[in-house]
């Protein structure tokens, strides 16, 4: 008799706040899908690469990377999928431990970055004077070069002279290139009104003095160009890491209410 009250009213009552339980089910599912979309770039992008100048650049390849992060949050947002959809706790719980795992290892990069901000800048450095070192050997390292050069409106790491440090462009006397003591053409500024582009106007560029090449290029180091671009981008620095750091948090603390609303669920129960 008592038993039978007991089942009715679990019938009609649930501890688990099904707001909370879907909500959790349906963004688990889209950023499932979304690891989906990341796996699949990155195996595209590891099968159209024939050559590994990227990978030799980078220490890793960006591919692989791809591919790591999209298989983890497909195993962790599964969890979440799945646990919240069956009410399964231990799912859940991985869920739970993995995102605040992964949360807390962001946090702790961010931090590391940020204090350590001049070792920051010297790995970055490397980066990208291997990307200079080898721009022309590889086109996805040359259109990043472009690509970073014009938007940040810079040249070089340090400062123009850095293009010495390929090949083509090295500025010594002994050098038989046609480009010697050149810049690329994205270190160019656009001059206005111009017909006809001037694909030579960052040759000989590394010859001048700073006010010389201030004319025909832009003669600020990339690496004091992101300074810069950190600075003056700061409100929207903070909230991509923001936009970053919510979901997470949000996916940690609805499973945990989630878990505990189970465990109440089953001790109502038994
Ligand atoms: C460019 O940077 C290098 C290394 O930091 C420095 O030695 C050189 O004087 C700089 N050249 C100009 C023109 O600013
Ligand atoms: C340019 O080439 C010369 C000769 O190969 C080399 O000694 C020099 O270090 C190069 N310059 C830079 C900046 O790497």
């Amino acid at each position: 008799m008592d038993r039978k009250l007991n089942l009715n009213r679990a019938e009609t009552f649930s501890f688990v706040n099904p707001w909370i339980r879907y909500f959790l089910f349906f963004f688990s599912f889209l950023f499932w899908v979304f690891s989906l979309l990341i796996v699949a770039i990155g195996v595209y992008a590891k099968v159209q690469k024939a050559t590994d100048t990227v990978r030799d650049t980078f220490l890793i390849d960006p591919a692989v990377i791809l591919i790591v992060v999209g298989v983890v949050m497909f195993f962790i947002t599964f969890c979440g999928c799945i646990g919240a959809l069956r009410e399964n706790i231990r799912l859940l719980k991985t869920f739970s431990f993995s995102l605040t795992l992964v949360f807390l290892t962001q946090l702790a990069i961010a931090i590391l970055g940020f204090f350590y901000s001049d070792q920051t800048r010297d790995a970055l450095g490397k980066f990208v004077k291997k990307a200079i070192v080898h721009y022309r050997d590889d086109l996805d390292l040359q259109n990043l070069m472009d690509y970073i050069q014009k938007e940040f409106k810079c040249c070089g790491w340090n400062n123009y002279t850095d293009w010495s440090w390929n090949l083509y462009f090295n500025c010594t006397h002994e050098n038989p290139s046609s480009e010697r003591c050149a810049v690329p053409y994205s270190c160019c500024t656009p001059v206005p009104g111009e017909a006809v582009i001037n694909t030579m106007c960052g040759f000989g560029a590394q010859t001048q003095n700073y006010l010389e090449a201030n004319k025909s290029i832009y003669p600020v180091g990339c690496a004091d160009r992101a300074v810069m671009w950190i600075e003056s981008h700061l409100l929207l620095v903070g909230a991509l890491a923001l936009g970053l750091a919510l979901p997470q948090i949000a996916g940690i603390v609805l499973s945990q209410i989630l878990i505990s609303q189970i465990q109440d669920e089953i001790t109502s129960v038994l």
